[in-house]
Protein backbone atom coordinates (compact mmCIF):
# COMPACT_ATOMS: atom_id res chain seq x y z
CA UNK A 1 0.00 0.00 0.00
CA UNK A 2 1.40 3.80 -0.79
CA UNK A 3 1.89 5.55 2.26
CA UNK A 4 0.07 9.08 2.51
CA UNK A 5 3.26 10.62 2.74
CA UNK A 6 4.55 9.45 -0.52
CA UNK A 7 6.53 12.47 -2.26
CA UNK A 8 4.59 14.57 0.25
CA UNK A 9 7.25 17.58 1.54
CA UNK A 10 8.24 17.20 5.22
CA UNK A 11 10.14 20.05 6.75
CA UNK A 12 11.87 18.97 10.03
CA UNK A 13 14.02 21.02 12.50
CA UNK A 14 16.56 20.26 14.46
CA UNK A 15 17.31 17.76 12.41
CA UNK A 16 21.32 17.46 13.18
CA UNK A 17 20.81 14.98 16.06
CA UNK A 18 18.33 13.00 17.80
CA UNK A 19 14.27 12.79 17.71
CA UNK A 20 15.09 14.94 14.30
CA UNK A 21 17.77 13.36 12.57
CA UNK A 22 15.75 10.09 13.43
CA UNK A 23 12.57 11.47 12.15
CA UNK A 24 14.74 11.91 8.69
CA UNK A 25 15.05 8.43 8.65
CA UNK A 26 11.57 7.40 9.61
CA UNK A 27 10.10 9.98 7.05
CA UNK A 28 12.04 8.94 4.59
CA UNK A 29 11.20 5.38 4.58
CA UNK A 30 8.01 6.39 3.63
CA UNK A 31 9.24 7.80 0.30
CA UNK A 32 8.58 11.34 1.66
CA UNK A 33 10.38 14.32 0.62
CA UNK A 34 12.78 16.61 3.14
CA UNK A 35 14.39 19.50 4.00
CA UNK A 36 16.10 19.69 6.92
CA UNK A 37 17.12 22.04 9.06
CA UNK A 38 19.75 22.91 12.44
CA UNK A 39 22.94 24.55 12.92
CA UNK A 40 25.43 21.93 12.24
CA UNK A 41 25.43 21.73 8.83
CA UNK A 42 27.55 19.12 8.56
CA UNK A 43 25.83 17.08 10.90
CA UNK A 44 22.69 17.39 8.35
CA UNK A 45 24.77 16.50 5.68
CA UNK A 46 25.31 12.77 7.17
CA UNK A 47 21.70 12.81 8.22
CA UNK A 48 20.66 13.76 4.58
CA UNK A 49 22.65 11.06 3.30
CA UNK A 50 21.72 8.25 5.47
CA UNK A 51 17.83 9.97 4.38
CA UNK A 52 18.50 9.18 0.89
CA UNK A 53 19.55 5.65 1.37
CA UNK A 54 16.61 5.51 3.25
CA UNK A 55 14.09 5.78 0.57
CA UNK A 56 13.40 9.42 0.71
CA UNK A 57 11.58 11.02 -2.61
CA UNK A 58 14.61 13.69 -2.05
CA UNK A 59 16.09 15.40 0.77
CA UNK A 60 17.83 18.61 0.68
CA UNK A 61 18.95 20.63 3.98
CA UNK A 62 20.15 24.34 4.89
CA UNK A 63 21.34 26.16 8.16
CA UNK A 64 18.31 27.06 10.41
CA UNK A 65 18.98 29.11 14.04
CA UNK A 66 15.26 29.13 15.01
CA UNK A 67 16.55 31.45 17.48
CA UNK A 68 17.04 34.39 14.65
CA UNK A 69 14.31 35.61 12.91
CA UNK A 70 16.38 36.95 10.53
CA UNK A 71 17.91 33.20 10.38
CA UNK A 72 14.39 31.92 10.22
CA UNK A 73 12.80 33.80 6.93
CA UNK A 74 16.00 32.95 4.91
CA UNK A 75 15.38 29.40 5.95
CA UNK A 76 11.69 29.56 4.84
CA UNK A 77 12.64 31.62 1.42
CA UNK A 78 15.20 28.57 0.57
CA UNK A 79 12.00 26.10 1.51
CA UNK A 80 9.76 27.46 -1.05
CA UNK A 81 12.57 28.10 -3.59
CA UNK A 82 13.76 24.32 -2.97
CA UNK A 83 9.75 22.94 -3.36
CA UNK A 84 8.99 25.33 -6.42
CA UNK A 85 11.96 23.99 -8.05
CA UNK A 86 10.71 20.28 -7.59
CA UNK A 87 7.24 18.32 -9.27
CA UNK A 88 4.43 18.71 -7.83
CA UNK A 89 3.43 18.83 -5.34
CA UNK A 90 4.38 22.64 -4.87
CA UNK A 91 3.27 23.34 -1.23
CA UNK A 92 4.94 21.81 2.51
CA UNK A 93 2.93 18.43 3.87
CA UNK A 94 4.11 18.27 7.76
CA UNK A 95 6.30 21.01 9.52
CA UNK A 96 7.72 19.57 12.13
CA UNK A 97 8.44 21.80 15.00
CA UNK A 98 11.16 19.78 16.88
CA UNK A 99 14.33 22.54 17.40
CA UNK A 100 15.20 22.85 21.51
CA UNK A 101 16.11 21.67 24.62
CA UNK A 102 17.17 22.52 28.00
CA UNK A 103 20.45 24.05 28.91
CA UNK A 104 20.96 23.79 32.88
CA UNK A 105 19.38 22.57 35.57
CA UNK A 106 19.89 25.22 38.33
CA UNK A 107 17.67 26.21 40.72
CA UNK A 108 16.16 29.80 40.26
CA UNK A 109 18.57 31.46 42.95
CA UNK A 110 21.45 30.29 40.73
CA UNK A 111 19.90 30.56 37.12
CA UNK A 112 21.47 32.28 34.65
CA UNK A 113 19.86 34.85 32.01
CA UNK A 114 21.78 33.15 29.29
CA UNK A 115 20.08 29.52 29.91
CA UNK A 116 16.57 30.81 30.27
CA UNK A 117 16.96 33.36 27.63
CA UNK A 118 18.02 30.16 25.27
CA UNK A 119 15.35 28.22 26.46
CA UNK A 120 12.39 30.29 25.91
CA UNK A 121 14.31 31.60 22.38
CA UNK A 122 14.28 27.96 21.02
CA UNK A 123 11.45 25.84 22.15
CA UNK A 124 8.61 28.88 22.14
CA UNK A 125 9.84 31.73 19.87
CA UNK A 126 11.38 29.44 17.28
CA UNK A 127 7.83 27.44 17.13
CA UNK A 128 6.14 30.53 16.85
CA UNK A 129 8.66 32.17 14.14
CA UNK A 130 9.38 28.91 12.01
CA UNK A 131 5.21 28.98 11.94
CA UNK A 132 5.01 31.73 10.70
CA UNK A 133 7.13 31.74 7.95
CA UNK A 134 5.77 28.35 6.90
CA UNK A 135 2.34 28.72 7.04
CA UNK A 136 2.38 30.06 3.67
CA UNK A 137 3.96 27.11 2.46
CA UNK A 138 0.93 24.44 3.83
CA UNK A 139 -2.09 24.52 2.04
CA UNK A 140 -5.50 25.39 3.47
CA UNK A 141 -6.99 22.23 2.96
CA UNK A 142 -7.24 19.20 4.71
CA UNK A 143 -4.11 16.62 5.26
CA UNK A 144 -1.38 18.95 6.24
CA UNK A 145 0.23 18.93 9.54
CA UNK A 146 2.18 20.91 12.15
CA UNK A 147 4.26 18.61 14.70
CA UNK A 148 5.53 20.78 17.37
CA UNK A 149 8.03 18.42 20.14
CA UNK A 150 6.72 19.24 23.58
CA UNK A 151 8.08 16.96 26.59
CA UNK A 152 6.43 15.80 29.84
CA UNK A 153 8.50 18.87 31.61
CA UNK A 154 5.31 20.85 29.86
CA UNK A 155 2.95 18.68 32.08
CA UNK A 156 5.01 19.13 35.36
CA UNK A 157 7.40 20.71 37.16
CA UNK A 158 11.03 19.59 38.19
CA UNK A 159 13.21 21.45 40.71
CA UNK A 160 15.84 22.77 38.40
CA UNK A 161 13.31 22.47 35.60
CA UNK A 162 11.96 26.75 35.91
CA UNK A 163 12.54 27.74 32.48
CA UNK A 164 12.39 25.14 30.71
CA UNK A 165 8.96 23.62 32.00
CA UNK A 166 7.93 27.41 31.47
CA UNK A 167 9.28 26.76 27.49
CA UNK A 168 7.54 23.49 27.14
CA UNK A 169 4.48 24.36 29.22
CA UNK A 170 4.63 27.57 26.37
CA UNK A 171 4.94 25.68 23.48
CA UNK A 172 1.96 23.32 24.62
CA UNK A 173 -0.38 26.86 24.39
CA UNK A 174 0.91 27.96 21.25
CA UNK A 175 -0.17 24.61 19.79
CA UNK A 176 -3.60 24.64 21.42
CA UNK A 177 -4.08 28.83 20.21
CA UNK A 178 -2.82 27.39 16.56
CA UNK A 179 -5.61 25.06 16.58
CA UNK A 180 -8.51 27.08 17.45
CA UNK A 181 -6.62 29.71 15.01
CA UNK A 182 -6.50 27.37 12.20
CA UNK A 183 -9.44 25.51 12.52
CA UNK A 184 -11.43 25.27 9.08
CA UNK A 185 -8.21 25.03 7.49
CA UNK A 186 -7.79 21.32 7.63
CA UNK A 187 -4.52 22.18 8.96
CA UNK A 188 -3.79 19.79 12.11
CA UNK A 189 -2.11 20.85 14.58
CA UNK A 190 0.17 18.20 17.56
CA UNK A 191 2.34 18.58 20.36
CA UNK A 192 3.66 15.15 20.99
CA UNK A 193 5.16 15.28 24.28
CA UNK A 194 8.14 12.78 25.47
CA UNK A 195 9.51 11.85 28.48
CA UNK A 196 13.01 10.40 29.12
CA UNK A 197 14.80 9.79 26.25
CA UNK A 198 18.27 9.10 25.12
CA UNK A 199 19.53 11.80 22.85
CA UNK A 200 22.37 14.20 22.77
CA UNK A 201 19.57 16.17 24.97
CA UNK A 202 21.46 15.96 28.87
CA UNK A 203 24.91 16.19 26.91
CA UNK A 204 23.45 19.53 25.58
CA UNK A 205 21.80 20.84 28.93
CA UNK A 206 25.31 20.00 31.12
CA UNK A 207 27.09 21.68 28.79
CA UNK A 208 29.16 18.94 27.70
CA UNK A 209 29.89 16.87 31.09
CA UNK A 210 29.45 13.42 29.50
CA UNK A 211 29.25 11.73 33.03
CA UNK A 212 25.84 13.92 34.10
CA UNK A 213 24.38 13.45 31.05
CA UNK A 214 25.03 9.59 31.74
CA UNK A 215 23.76 9.35 35.08
CA UNK A 216 20.55 10.81 34.01
CA UNK A 217 19.59 7.28 32.10
CA UNK A 218 21.51 5.13 34.56
CA UNK A 219 19.71 1.98 35.46
CA UNK A 220 17.04 2.48 33.44
CA UNK A 221 16.05 2.23 29.89
CA UNK A 222 14.19 5.32 28.33
CA UNK A 223 12.60 6.16 25.27
CA UNK A 224 14.75 6.22 21.83
CA UNK A 225 14.67 8.81 19.31
CA UNK A 226 13.30 6.12 16.83
CA UNK A 227 10.16 5.64 19.23
CA UNK A 228 9.90 9.33 18.59
CA UNK A 229 10.12 9.01 15.07
CA UNK A 230 7.95 6.57 14.44
CA UNK A 231 5.14 8.11 16.19
CA UNK A 232 5.91 11.23 14.23
CA UNK A 233 5.60 9.41 11.64
CA UNK A 234 2.21 7.81 12.77
CA UNK A 235 0.39 11.18 13.31
CA UNK A 236 1.41 12.49 10.29
CA UNK A 237 -0.14 9.41 8.45
CA UNK A 238 -3.16 9.65 9.70
CA UNK A 239 -6.31 10.53 7.49
CA UNK A 240 -7.01 14.18 7.13
CA UNK A 241 -10.28 13.75 9.28
CA UNK A 242 -7.82 13.04 12.52
CA UNK A 243 -6.27 15.11 14.59
CA UNK A 244 -3.75 13.46 17.54
CA UNK A 245 -4.10 16.51 19.56
CA UNK A 246 -1.62 15.75 22.41
CA UNK A 247 0.31 12.50 22.79
CA UNK A 248 2.15 12.25 26.31
CA UNK A 249 4.57 9.44 25.98
CA UNK A 250 7.21 8.01 28.31
CA UNK A 251 8.94 5.04 29.17
CA UNK A 252 7.87 2.38 31.11
CA UNK A 253 10.11 2.87 33.84
CA UNK A 254 9.10 6.68 34.45
CA UNK A 255 6.47 7.23 36.47
CA UNK A 256 6.83 10.49 37.36
CA UNK A 257 9.74 12.79 36.68
CA UNK A 258 10.91 12.00 40.28
CA UNK A 259 9.61 8.25 40.31
CA UNK A 260 12.10 6.32 37.72
CA UNK A 261 13.18 3.04 37.79
CA UNK A 262 16.90 2.13 37.63
CA UNK A 263 17.72 -1.53 37.51
CA UNK A 264 21.07 -0.49 39.26
N1 LIG B 1 15.52 13.75 24.90
C1 LIG B 1 14.57 14.00 25.76
O1 LIG B 1 14.54 13.42 26.87
C2 LIG B 1 13.45 14.95 25.38
C3 LIG B 1 12.24 14.81 26.07
C4 LIG B 1 11.18 15.65 25.76
C5 LIG B 1 11.33 16.60 24.77
N2 LIG B 1 12.53 16.76 24.12
C6 LIG B 1 12.59 17.78 23.07
O2 LIG B 1 12.83 17.13 21.83
C7 LIG B 1 13.42 18.05 20.92
C8 LIG B 1 14.63 17.38 20.27
O3 LIG B 1 15.60 17.13 21.27
P1 LIG B 1 16.50 15.82 21.30
O4 LIG B 1 16.14 15.06 22.52
O5 LIG B 1 16.47 15.15 20.01
O6 LIG B 1 17.93 16.47 21.62
P2 LIG B 1 19.22 16.70 20.70
O7 LIG B 1 19.77 15.39 20.25
O8 LIG B 1 20.10 17.61 21.50
O9 LIG B 1 18.66 17.48 19.43
C9 LIG B 1 18.28 18.83 19.48
C10 LIG B 1 18.20 19.36 18.06
O10 LIG B 1 17.75 20.72 18.12
C11 LIG B 1 18.61 21.50 17.31
N3 LIG B 1 18.66 22.88 17.79
C12 LIG B 1 18.91 23.32 19.04
N4 LIG B 1 18.90 24.66 19.06
C13 LIG B 1 18.65 25.07 17.79
C14 LIG B 1 18.52 26.32 17.17
N5 LIG B 1 18.68 27.47 17.85
N6 LIG B 1 18.24 26.38 15.84
C15 LIG B 1 18.09 25.23 15.13
N7 LIG B 1 18.21 24.02 15.66
C16 LIG B 1 18.49 23.94 16.98
C17 LIG B 1 19.97 20.80 17.39
O11 LIG B 1 20.73 21.11 16.22
P3 LIG B 1 22.00 22.08 16.15
O12 LIG B 1 22.66 22.08 17.48
O13 LIG B 1 22.82 21.48 15.05
O14 LIG B 1 21.41 23.41 15.77
C18 LIG B 1 19.54 19.35 17.36
O15 LIG B 1 19.37 18.91 16.04
C19 LIG B 1 13.73 19.30 21.73
O16 LIG B 1 12.71 20.25 21.49
C20 LIG B 1 13.69 18.80 23.17
O17 LIG B 1 13.38 19.85 24.06
C21 LIG B 1 13.57 15.92 24.40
Amino acid sequence: MTSRLQDKWILITGASSGFGAAAAQAFAATGARLLLGARRVERLAEVAGAARRAGAASVHFHFLDVSKTSSVEAFAAWARTTIQAEAEPKHLHVLVNNAGGALGLDPVARGLDADWETMLQTNVLGVLRMTRALLPLLPQHAGASILNIGSYAGHTAYEGGSAYCAAKAGELQVTRVLRLELNGTGIRVSSIDPGLALTEFSLVRFKGDAARAEAVYAGTEPLTADDIAEIMVWVAGRPPHVNIDELLVKPTDQAATHKVYRRT
